[in-house]
């Protein structure tokens, strides 16, 4: 399957979305050129196309999710696609069955595409060697989630169309991060300057090797940035609790984005894939002020998946 631009030159190739590691800038920047596609068609009176009508994907989550799952779900349906859902906490999962029996049973009823969260890095990797279906990566531990790149990036460019040497600093926890890592990747591929900036105990070594910059400060972090991407911190994958910083209150102190900021840096705008603890990684206040655009990007995320979904489905009516 291939599909080209404009000029005729690019082919889209892949036959799934695993991380944007996998993905060239050109794969990219065509994934986002055909989300502008699907974003206007939301905005119609009937907003739906048929362009999944003849396919049949399964939801396969393994973690908790509210953004992502519905998204996905709300963008097949949009397409027309036979959706069914799987969550493992009502599975047979409960009884013992291994991933790979699961899949191959969920296969064997002529499934097309999968969208799979699981808490295990590599799962969707894995599942391209269970089964022919398209595979969709929603999340993989603390490795990728290449539709909230996508999502992301898609909505920065609404502000900024070409994000070549614009500023992108992204703050919080990350070290359990999947979209700083998706994020990084993405956004170095079209070109945008990346500084993170969080507790020194929640800076993983691997970003010594992703071509970005380090703050501590977030003062001069935000006096920097054009765009402040805050992260969750992810109580659940840390141990213990707050063992990587004395407390939530102290962490909001010195790493949590005030009304204040938005005062002293007139400049620059919000962003937070969700879920939000209000009061930590930022006030309520900045969260739904005008300069915040996460409802953007939710929004964004139906059009980016849809668009995911067509291309990799080899289908053409739009
Ligand atoms: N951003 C995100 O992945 O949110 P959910 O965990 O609710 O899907």
């Amino acid at each position: 399957m291939g599909m080209s631009n404009t000029s005729g030159e690019y082919q889209f190739r892949q036959k799934h979305l695993l991380g944007l590691s996998e993905y060239s800038r050109e794969d990219i920047l065509f994934v986002l050129e055909q989300a502008k596609y699907f974003r206007e068609i939301l905005d119609r009176p009937v907003p739906k196309v048929p362009t999944l009508r003849d396919k049949t994907i399964v939801n396969l989550f393994y973690e908790n999710s509210t953004r992502t799952r519905l998204s996905f779900e709300l963008a097949q349906k949009r397409m027309g696609a036979d959706v069914v859902n799987f969550s493992s906490g009502s599975s047979s999962t409960k009884k013992g069955e291994s991933l790979k029996d699961t899949i191959r049973n969920i296969s064997s009823m002529k499934i097309d595409m999968v969208v799979v969260r699981h808490e295990s890095p590599g799962v969707p990797h894995f599942l391209t060697q269970c089964v022919d279906a398209a595979i969709l990566n929603a999340g993989d531990g603390a490795h990728e989630h290449p539709t909230q790149a996508l999502l992301d990036m898609f909505t920065m460019q609404t502000t900024y169309p070409d994000l070549k040497g614009k500023k992108i600093a992204i703050i919080g926890d990350i070290s359990h991060s999947r979209v700083v890592r998706s994020n990084i990747i993405g956004l170095k591929k079209l070109g945008a300057e990346v500084v993170l900036c969080g507790p020194k105990t929640l800076m993983p070594v691997f970003v010594n090797d992703m071509g970005v910059n380090v703050s501590y400060d977030l003062e001069e972090t935000l006096e920097w940035c054009d765009i402040a991407m805050a992260l969750r911190i992810q109580l659940e994958r840390q141990g213990k609790g707050t063992e990587f910083f004395p407390s939530l209150r102290e962490y909001h102190e010195r790493f949590g984005i005030k009304r204040t900021h938005l005062e002293k840096y007139p400049d620059f705008k919000i962003m937070h894939p969700g879920p939000i603890n209000r009061g930590v990684e930022m006030e309520s206040e900045v969260a739904d002020s005008e300069r915040a655009v996460i409802l953007d990007q939710v929004t964004n995320g139906v059009a980016v998946r849809m668009a995911i979904l067509y291309l990799l489905s080899g289908g053409t009516r739009i």
